[in-house]
């Protein structure tokens, strides 16, 4: 006959479907491990961009979001990408608060370019040190013409108080007042120089037995002017007994600065009161105007240096105050609202 027997046939078709079934299976394994791979490859690009801290949007060549991570979703909601700048390769933004970095990679695919990847980076944190260390920056420089300021000008400024004060006794009536204002302007002139300086190098103190009664009725006394400018009540109470180690000249500045503010709060015919308690281990100094108050809004910024609010102000006379309480170990606190202010200095006697 010369052809396969019926049998034959049917034998190798079962065997191909055999052959054919069995590389289905492994088709089948093959397809079933390349999706868990691809799977895992997807599961390990997600954890790789979620693990980074910064925002990650890969965007199409119409700035639609292909993907992204959770730390990019937050600025996207806020809607940072309609005011990314296509065209940057990188840029800084205020947003919403917060200081951010963009920078921004082309995405290729096949080396065509698909679109971009766009990295946000919150620079807040730099920022405010890069601001601090600024304004430190300033500062040194600052100290370094203070101490040249201090040379330059003090010495002649002394001049000028002295030949001030000789002229004065052979004046009367305007000329006599002219001459004292040459006083108390050179005087306020010397108080913004010795300030600077205070600020600006490392305070050291001589400490002495202080009485607090003496260096109070001082600095009244260099106040002259500018309390009978005011016609201000300035009332004094405390005991004449009681006194502090630390040092007479940076007290009396401190002093000095907590009451020129004071009187520079308060209106005309004011109330400064100055007032002072203690016991064998720490006297505390109280000083009260009933001038305008410092706003809640400000209450953290007064200590700062150069912070002022008044118009022809240098900001650093609370800044000194920290200073020298500090190199003593004492303390501040204050209390305002319109009307009531006051500051209470702490020490410890000895
Ligand atoms: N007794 C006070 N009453 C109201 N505001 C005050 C008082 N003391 C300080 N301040 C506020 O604190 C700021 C900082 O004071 P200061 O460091 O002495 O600098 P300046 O007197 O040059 O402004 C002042 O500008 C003022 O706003
Ligand atoms: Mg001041």
């Amino acid at each position: 006959m010369g052809s396969k027997s019926y049998i034959e046939s049917l034998a190798e078709f079962i065997r191909a479907i055999d052959e054919l079934t069995q590389s289905y299976n492994e088709l089948k394994k093959e397809v079933e491990r390349l999706s868990k791979e691809l799977y895992n490859q997807k599961n390990l690009l997600n954890s790789i961009i979620e693990s980074i801290s910064e925002g990650v949007i890969a965007v199409d060549n119409n700035m639609n979001a292909l993907l992204t991570n959770k730390f990019a979703e937050e600025f996207i909601s806020q809607g940072i990408l309609d005011i990314i700048d296509p065209k940057k390769q990188e840029e800084e933004l205020n947003f919403k608060g917060k200081y951010v970095k963009i920078t921004k990679y082309p995405l290729l695919l096949k080396n065509e370019n698909i679109g971009r990847v766009i990295v946000i980076r919150d620079i807040t944190k730099e920022k405010k040190l890069e601001e601090e260390s600024k304004r430190r920056e300033r500062l040194s420089a600052m100290g370094e013409i203070a101490v040249t300021l201090a040379h330059e000008i003090r010495n002649p400024l002394g001049s000028i108080e002295l030949f001030a004060g000789l002229l004065k006794r052979n004046l009367e009536g305007e000329n006599k007042r002219l001459a004292e204002a040459i006083i108390s302007v050179s005087r306020s002139i010397n108080k913004t120089v010795t300030d600077i300086l205070l600020f600006t190098k490392s305070i050291d103190i001589q400490k002495e037995k202080v009485s607090i009664a003496e260096i109070v009725d001082d600095v009244i006394e260099s106040l002259r002017h500018l309390i009978s400018k005011k016609s201000a009540v300035v009332v004094v109470r405390g005991s004449r007994e009681l006194s502090l180690q630390g040092s007479r000249e940076l007290l009396k500045v401190c002093i000095t600065n907590i009451i020129t503010n004071a009187l520079e709060a308060i209106d005309e015919k004011g109330r400064v009161e100055i007032e002072w308690e203690g016991d064998e281990n720490y006297v505390t100094i109280i000083f009260r105007d009933d001038g305008i108050g410092i706003p809640e809004n400000l209450k953290e910024e007064i200590f700062k240096p150069f912070f002022t609010t008044k118009r022809a102000g240098t900001g650093i006379g609370l800044a000194v105050v920290s200073r020298i309480v500090e190199a003593h170990g004492g303390t501040i606190e204050f209390t305002s609202k319109p009307g009531e202010t006051e500051f209470r200095l702490k020490f410890s006697v000895s």
